[in-house]
């Protein structure tokens, strides 16, 4: 069955269970500083988890773009991909276990959806602890339902509790659906527990009803919900006796554009091929929900995968630019689920400019890598020598160390991190004085620039989207300077639609305030800005500027008690400040017009 298919049947089987199918989320999270990227389907999904009320309901489903690249290395065996879609379906305080595994033994079974014979099937559940008791009700629901006693297998908590990994929120036991890929049928014997390798995991229904606390308790939640996950490739894999999700026609066409280029067979040698195909599906992704690929946080992992995707066409004989035509199979593949990759001239050019960047470093970075090597005495390059890599030519760390590899050589990895380090540390308070230096004078007509530079943060977020951040600000008296992450010129439109917004929230005379809040407690709400801005920085707490429901942000101030105390708002110019970065210059109007 054709992942096409699997997914459609998903979505209409909740929908028969009285589910509303909501879109996937971008994988970006929204208001949530503390993880890079959405890695399950319920991570947008927390505040409703949560106790708050959904728009659509307290039954959903959805497929949801995930990526996870904890382990980006792995990348080329048989089963990790650094994106991957989950099926899932969520009650938010409604249906609870009986009714969640029922409908996945069902979907799973019954020849209308999946219809895998339940020889094939096995399923673990939670042994038990001092946090939540031994989930005999979960195993009594799979008896009832015809699972033999022989294929439940009960496990301890780092195989069947889930929560969103290391940190606190919700979370709870859960209940695991494996499919048997060994040879002939299942011995009577075998279960997950006893026999892991020939179980493959296809299904996680999750009982969320706890709060993990900072202090690692765990608290009952007020609702009960349930939060289910289906890796849609895996499954698709598993039900066409497919090795991997590389062979599945998610990646097929993918594979063969590769064969094409290079002239050399998946089934020869896969590890090239799965490098290309799984990091360039991820950038393409990430390209069409707004990343674009720098040296920072999203745009750093993005950089990376491509990077690494180009280096392996080399190996592997490819002369030309090919990541745009990769990029584009993967757009055929999937836009028609993602409608956002149909921005296809707009991923196009991230792929094309990235590559040029890239080929540009890379013989400078080759000749400094092979002097490097000349002058090497011993076995081990040192950490500064490795930094300089990255920091001159661009080499992600991973690829250095690559290089190494292959000579036969080792890094010092240690010293490396610890110049990353200090370059950060130094950056950041580069940041700082950018930040302060705005603010050194606090006259009136600076603090209503300073006041109207977090509206246009907030605003250029809007318009443009959610990787926007402040990368400097600047202000005098008559005129702000703000520079931010954008990969390309805005339009007249936008400048307009920013321009507008500002001066709406102008009339709408937002109250301005701050409140002093717990770093975490500032994530949660969503709070954008610098988290270690030392002026907004007091005994491990922030100081954060909240202008009405328009704008909350990290800052020392001051700013005004009104945003009506601004007169209109006007951008004067909009420029390329440097590579990926955009500079806009604004004035509020005073009270003399000829000012403008
Ligand atoms: N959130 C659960 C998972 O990721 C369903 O496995």
């Amino acid at each position: 069955m054709e992942a096409r298919e699997i997914r459609k049947k998903f979505l209409e089987f909740f929908e028969s269970k009285g589910h509303k199918v909501i879109p996937s989320a971008r994988v970006l999270p929204e208001n949530d500083p503390t993880v890079l990227f959405t890695t399950a389907g319920m991570h947008p999904l927390v505040p409703y988890l949560l106790g708050e009320p959904h728009p659509m309901g307290n039954r959903l489903a959805n497929t949801q773009k995930c990526i996870r690249t904890g382990d980006i290395e792995e990348v080329g065996d048989t089963t990790h991909l650094t994106f991957f879609e989950m099926l899932g379906n969520w009650s938010l305080g409604d249906y609870f276990k009986e009714d969640a595994i029922k409908w996945s033994f069902e979907f799973l079974t019954s020849k209308e959806w999946l219809g895998i014979p339940l020889e094939k099937l096995a399923v673990t559940v939670f042994e038990g602890d001092d946090d939540a008791p031994r989930d005999e009700e979960a195993a009594g629901i799979w008896k009832e339902l015809g699972v033999p006693e022989h294929r439940i297998a009960y496990m301890n908590k780092k195989a069947n509790w889930w929560g969103p990994a290391g940190q606190t929120g919700p979370c709870g036991p859960d209940t695991e659906m494996f499919y048997w890929v060994g040879e002939g049928d299942a011995p009577m014997d075998s279960n997950p527990k006893t026999d892991e390798d020939n179980w493959v995991e296809i299904w996680n229904d999750v009982f969320m009803q706890y709060f993990k606390q900072d202090d690692g308790s765990f608290t009952p939640l007020e609702q009960q919900n349930v939060d289910t996950g289906m890796g849609l490739e895996r499954v698709a894999a598993v039900l066409q006796g497919k090795k991997s999700a590389y062979e599945t026609e998610l990646f097929m066409p993918i594979i063969e554009k590769i064969e094409a280029l290079t002239d050399q067979k998946y089934d020869d040698d896969p590890r090239g091929f799965r490098i290309i195909a799984d990091h360039l599906r991820t950038a393409t992704i990430m390209a069409g929900d707004g990343v674009v690929p720098s040296n920072n946080d999203q745009g750093y992992v993005m950089r990376r995968l491509m990077r690494r995707a180009i280096r392996w066409g080399k190996k592997m004989g490819i002369q030309e630019g090919f990541t745009a035509t990769i990029a584009k199979k993967v757009i055929h593949i999937l836009s028609d689920i993602f409608p956002e990759l149909n921005q296809e001239e707009m991923i196009l050019k991230i792929f094309r400019d990235e590559e040029e960047k890239f080929e540009k470093t890379i013989h400078a970075g080759l000749r400094e890598f092979e002097k490097l090597q000349k002058r090497l005495e011993g076995d081990t390059i040192e950490g500064k020598a490795a930094f300089k890599l990255y920091d001159t030519y661009g080499y992600p760390i991973e690829m250095t160390e690559e290089l190494a590899e292959e000579a036969g050589l080792k890094i010092d990895r240690e010293g490396f991190d610890q110049c990353f380090k200090e370059h950060q540390e130094k950056s950041r308070a580069g940041a700082q004085q950018k930040f302060s230096g705005g603010l050194a004078d606090d006259s009136a007509e600076c603090t209503r620039l300073h006041t109207a530079t977090h509206l246009l943060h907030q605003a250029l977020r809007d318009v443009l989207g959610d990787h926007v951040y402040q990368k400097g600000s600047n202000i005098t008296k008559e005129r702000l300077r703000f520079d931010f992450n954008h990969d390309e010129k805005m339009t007249q439109e936008q400048l307009q639609e920013v321009e507008n917004i500002i001066n709406r929230e102008i009339q709408n005379d937002l109250p301005v305030h701050f409140e002093i809040m717990d770093p975490d407690e500032a994530r949660e709400k969503g709070v954008i800005g610098l988290f270690d801005d030392k002026y907004a920085q007091l005994d491990n707490k922030v100081k954060v500027y909240i202008m009405g429901d328009y704008s909350k942000e990290i800052c020392g101030g001051p700013h005004v008690e009104h945003t009506g105390e601004l007169t209109e708002f006007k951008i004067t110019k909009e420029q390329a400040s440097s590579a990926g970065i955009r500079r806009i210059k604004a004035v509020v109007k005073a009270n003399s017009p000829e000012k403008f």
